[in-house]
């Protein structure tokens, strides 16, 4: 007789009915608990998420180890990306994060206006924003999200992720007769004590004259000098645009005012002048390389003569308090930081903090009220790219 014949023959052990009842109990109950024990660890999970984003019920998807968090704080409609525990040899970064410096606006008939977009983490690389408008007829925007008002009425301006479409921030726009007023920039003067800007009592920087070149190229009253619009060799002015050189100097006196010293480095330069000097960066850097900082014969705004180059013209300029003074005061005086930074693949040139551009008042504010960081490109809808 082996094993199995002695268990088939072994007398059974009687079981009740109610023993039996017993154990199915005891087997739901146990089954009960588990259940419990995986709610609560699960109801446990959720509320820690909710903490971290401090808003209620947000939507969360998980990309290769980092949550994107979507909040839904109408006030500022943010995402906050946390990484989670999940072990991963390279971080993700997901760049379809936007904040905006609004959420509203208020805009007469025809005002234009460009939300500052930060993606988060900020300089992180490649985002591809989305733009379009509920109600194009009454406020337009463009791909550069440059938002003009059309006619009355309310609508909202939608940024989208083109990577990431569910993620989006919504401007509300309303438009209205009455024109937007410009409040007065409130400064902190280097004795620290808190100025109103001169812009809200200065007279208004005009638009500079038109120049006599068949090779001009104009939008509205601006004259555009870029990497797709030059000017003629014979255009010739010699000097500084009177208008230009008087801002200029108004410009600083201002900065005098608040201990900042602002000085002109390099005005007006033929295009013989422009010529030599970047004939010169080629030899030394080679094409590609100086074309990120220098225009060809032609193509330079400083053959205007509505461009000028103040104080040290190296990077050590940007951030002195001078460069900082320039770019929150510039607009005052009808002027521009031509190449702000971050903007090269717009304007075509790296960050000049130095190089300011003659634009007259309203260009100059429409610009500020757009960031302080646009560009005459992303104002008017126009490239800057050299044809070879
Ligand atoms: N540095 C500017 C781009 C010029 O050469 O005009
Ligand atoms: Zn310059």
């Amino acid at each position: 007789m082996d094993n199995n014949d002695f268990e088939s023959q072994r007398p059974r052990k009687k079981v009740s009915r109610e023993t039996i009842r017993k154990r199915q109990l005891i087997a739901l109950c146990v089954i009960a608990l588990l259940l419990l024990i995986l709610i609560l660890l699960a109801a446990k999970a959720c509320a820690s998420t909710n903490e971290k984003g401090g808003e209620k019920t947000p939507a969360s998807t998980t990309t290769s180890g980092v949550v994107i968090t979507t909040t839904t704080n109408p006030a500022l409609t943010t995402t906050a990306v946390e990484t989670t525990t999940v072990p991963v040899t390279e971080t993700v970064i997901n760049n379809s994060d936007f904040e905006l410096d609004m959420y509203s606006v208020e805009l007469a008939v025809g005002e234009k206006v460009m939300p500052r977009v930060t993606a988060h983490p900020e300089g992180s690389g490649e985002w591809n924003e989305n733009w379009s408008s509920s109600d194009e007829n009454i406020a337009e925007v463009d791909k550069w999200g440059n938002i003009t008002a059309v006619s009355n009425g309310e609508c909202s301006i939608i940024l989208r992720d083109g990577l990431y479409p569910d993620q989006e921030v919504e401007i509300k726009v309303k438009v209205s007769g009455t024109p937007v007023t410009t409040t007065a920039v409130t400064t902190t003067a280097k004795s620290g004590a808190t100025t109103e800007s001169q812009s809200a009592n200065a007279a208004e920087a005009p638009a500079p004259s038109r120049i006599n070149d068949t090779n001009a190229h104009y939008e509205g009253d601006t004259l555009i000098v870029n990497k797709t619009y030059g000017l003629s060799q014979a255009y010739d002015p010699g000097d500084l645009d009177p208008t230009c050189k008087d801002w200029f100097y108004k410009l600083v006196n201002g900065a005098a005012k608040d201990g900042i010293n602002i000085y002109l480095s390099s005005g007006y330069r033929s295009f013989d002048y422009q010529s030599q000097i970047y004939s010169n960066y080629v030899r030394d850097y080679g094409t590609e390389t100086a074309d990120t900082f220098s225009a060809r014969p032609g193509y330079s705004e400083h053959q205007t003569g509505l461009a000028i180059d103040v104080n040290t013209i190296d990077d050590s300029f940007a951030g002195t308090p001078e460069a900082i003074w320039l770019a929150e005061h510039c607009w005052e005086y009808g002027f521009i930081i031509r190449y702000p930074q971050g903007k090269q693949y717009i304007t075509g040139y790296k960050y000049e903090p130095w190089h300011i551009r003659y634009v007259g008042s309203a260009v100059a504010k429409q610009i500020h009220n757009m960031g302080n960081d646009a560009t005459l490109e992303e104002l008017y809808g126009i490239t800057s790219q050299y044809q070879n």
